[in-house]
């Protein structure tokens, strides 16, 4: 991949990625990984309790996580304090990104930072490969990302990490972004529950968990300087709600902030975002941790309200000691820092739980394998299945193209969140393994025109791998596939007529040969599995259910971010000129045309909603304190002939004069049905549904009025409609 398979987990970073400080950090990093092949020697192991005569008064498991850390606190020097503030680099013992010592006279243990939202990264080896976050969102299914979560939690922890830095939870702005593959969707409230969910399973296995990127990081593009200009009241209802989800409901114990600007600041000195925002308003007591070479200064970070440096001590080390001594950064300052990284320690039990997890250890299992395979297969997306080319029959010849279905599989994105995958299953292994030698199964990688189509002309069916290759450190230059795969799948059309497109992508792409095809899978990036899984979902041994979380334009000019001022931005200022409309509100507002619209996704059954009813619905003198719940009550049928699952999504559309976009989702839930089987949905909205944010009260507020609730199975799918009436 990068220099990361050859070096140190500590110097994966390319140094695009990190101008700032990886000039000064390579030599230390070509030493780091000499280090790496000796053996553990550091003072790590011998952390616990120096005198175990006299328990010292912080290791009082009785006391409360607060009480503990102002005990340990007082027992501090500066220099120990100072200590906890920053990561020291070159990492001492092998793995992680990064690492803060341990300290012996105060058994305070280490920190154990390492990458891992597919799996574990930083070169780990021995690890599962799962699903990007992208795809195990698109299976809407909120009971799967706790699973997933809970994996990448206990491979992190048996791998000695303690702190797993995921998820990813931006609201995704710009369908180019090259990190939509990481980050779950373009719906703030989707994408918070999916972060609880998340959150919860990691640190249910031991490590704390690291919501990111906070605030505003929707480019890669210039992102070490980018300015997102954003008004309050869009920050508020379209970019916060996943973080403040991560922090009220899924209890996260650490924040990355980002490496881009929000309105003229550094998101990691901003005292609006670190300390008004995070602090006062959404009562976050854990810590924030700068991205990989996001510090930029010392006085206006520690006073903004950053509390760790990563991954080194270039502003938090000596500087900011210096900064106490004399006096410019109080000691006051440096305690409430150094407590906010105790008091989670405590709470997550790090103190107290043996970590005996190492680098080394092989951390797989065959159910993390199986799991791999069922997450992509209930996040892989049906788009289109014309006349039913879906599911194969066993008896049909089949030809496998392109590079993504067998010469050079696209399980996973490139970046931080990489990962060494123990190994994958082609598609191409995965078909023929399930046609069982009882048909012809032929293959062309798609790097000679002719050659594809006449493998394709001489088959019942092909079935076309097309992928992108997005990654961390640079946006899709635009939404048009690479390497000339639409011209692949041109080519191939015009031999056969029956052509199943999948798409192994991080996200939305172009497909100018749409009409030409018969069949489209959303795949994305699969993981390990990958062969297992898309063989399963062709030949209907699993019956999709995923849904769309992002909407998937018809033009490059269709999209609510399609001038430069938007993106990749003017003089290093991207304006969200956008506004509220990101994502399906914008083609709704607009009444553009998706291709495939937000939540959207077939299924080879069908179903039928029915008996929508909402209890009450009518809320008096709702305020942004009162937290009611109206439920949402549904009836959902399998009217076809299999089993399968669906979907079921609440949308809320707003009175006109409160200047909402059209349609947001409030509510939604995954229902698995028996032929002709009813079952009953209850949902719950809550007060925000009715709710907007006014940036001159700095406030949320319920306007009085009619507000329509639109049940179906899309953005774009809505047939069931009831109101609730919100008076003063
Ligand atoms: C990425 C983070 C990652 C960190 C450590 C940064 O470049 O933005 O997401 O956790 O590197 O690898």
């Amino acid at each position: 991949m990068q220099l990361s398979k050859t070096l140190g987990s500590f110097c994966h970073q390319t140094p695009m990625r990190h101008l700032v400080w990886v000039a000064a950090a390579t030599l230390a990093c070509l030493s780091a990984s000499l280090l790496q092949a000796a053996p553990i020697a550091s003072g790590e192991s011998h952390a616990k309790n120096v005198h175990p005569q006299k328990v010292q008064p912080w290791m009082n498991t009785s006391l409360s996580p607060e009480q503990r850390a102002n005990l340990l606190i007082r027992a501090m020097t500066l220099d120990e304090k100072i200590t906890m503030v920053h990561g020291v680099s070159p990492i001492p013992i092998p793995g992680y990104v990064g690492y803060v010592p341990p300290n012996a006279r105060l058994s305070i243990p280490a920190l154990r930072l390492a990458d891992g939202r597919a799996g574990v990264g930083n070169d780990a080896k021995g690890v599962t490969l799962l699903p990007a976050p992208i795809a195990v969102a698109a299976s809407w299914d909120v009971a799967l990302i706790h699973a997933y979560g809970k994996v990448l939690g206990n491979e992190e922890w048996r791998k000695g990490t303690n702190v797993s830095l995921a998820p990813s939870i931006d609201v995704v702005r710009v369908p180019e972004w090259g990190r939509t593959f990481e980050s779950y969707g373009e719906d703030p409230y989707f994408n918070g529950q999916m972060a609880v969910a998340e959150i919860q399973g990691i640190q249910s296995q031991g490590p704390l968990a690291d919501a990111n990127m906070y605030l505003t990081m929707n480019q890669e593009q210039n992102r070490e300087k980018e300015d997102s200009v954003v008004d309050l009241r869009t920050m508020h209802e379209i970019y916060l709600p996943p973080f403040r989800a991560a922090v009220q409901e899924g209890h996260v114990g650490t924040f990355m902030c980002a490496y881009v600007k929000t309105n003229g600041i550094y998101s990691c000195e901003s005292p609006y975002l670190l300390t008004h925002l995070l602090r006062q308003q959404l009562g976050f007591d854990g810590w924030v941790m700068s991205d990989w070479g996001a510090t930029h200064s010392t006085i206006a970070a520690a006073k903004g309200g950053l509390d760790q440096q990563m991954p080194d001590a270039t502003y938090y080390g000596q500087p900011l000691k210096t900064a106490v001594e004399n006096g410019k950064v109080s000691i006051a300052t440096l305690d409430k820092h150094v407590r906010r990284i105790l008091v989670p320690m405590f709470r997550q039990g790090l103190f107290d739980k043996p970590q005996t997890g190492a680098w080394a250890t092989d951390v797989r299992s065959p159910e993390h394998a199986a799991f791999s395979r069922s997450v992509a297969e209930q996040g892989t997306v049906l788009l289109k299945n014309d006349r039913n080319i879906l599911p194969l029959s066993n008896s049909m010849s089949v030809a496998v193209v392109g590079a993504a279905g067998g010469s050079k599989p696209k399980a996973e994105g490139d970046g931080s969140s990489g990962v060494i995958a123990p190994y994958i299953i082609t598609p191409l292994q995965g078909i023929r393994k399930r046609a069982g030698g009882k048909t012809q199964i032929s293959y062309a990688d798609g790097s000679d025109l002719k050659h594809a189509a006449d493998v394709a002309r001489a088959a019942q069916v092909a079935i076309v791998f097309v992928h992108t290759d997005d990654t961390e450190g640079t946006d899709r230059p635009d939404l048009t596939l690479p390497d000339h795969q639409d011209q692949l799948v041109a080519a191939v059309a015009a031999a056969n007529s029956n052509v199943v497109v999948v798409l192994d992508t991080g996200g939305p792409v172009l497909m100018p040969w749409i009409n030409n095809i018969r069949g489209l899978v959303e795949a994305w990036y699969p993981g390990q599995e990958d062969g297992n899984a898309i063989a399963a979902i062709l030949y209907g041994d699993v019956n999709p259910a995923g849904k769309l979380t992002l909407t998937f334009p018809r033009a490059a000019t269709a999209i609510p971010t399609s001038t430069l001022q938007q993106w990749p931005g003017i003089n290093g200022i991207s304006t969200y000129s956008e506004k509220l409309n990101v994502g399906y509100r914008w083609y709704d507002a607009t009444h553009a045309q998706p291709l495939f619209p937000f939540g959207y996704g077939l299924s080879y059954t069908t179903f039928q909603l029915s008996h929508l009813s909402i209890t009450p619905g009518n809320l008096h003198k709702l305020s942004s304190k009162s937290n009611p719940t109206i439920q949402a009550e549904v009836d959902i049928t399998n009217t076809g002939k299999i089993s399968g699952a669906e979907v079921v999504q609440v949308y809320v559309e707003q009175p006109a004069k409160n200047g909402e976009p059209p349609r947001q989702l409030r509510a939604f839930a995954k229902v698995t049905l028996n032929p002709g089987q009813t079952k009953h949905v209850v949902m719950a909205l809550d007060a925000r549904s009715f709710s907007i944010y006014n940036p001159t009260a700095h406030a949320w507020e319920s306007p009085d009025g009619t507000y329509k609730i639109l049940v179906g199975t899309s953005s774009r799918d809505l047939p069931l409609q009831a109101k609730v009436t919100v008076e003063k």
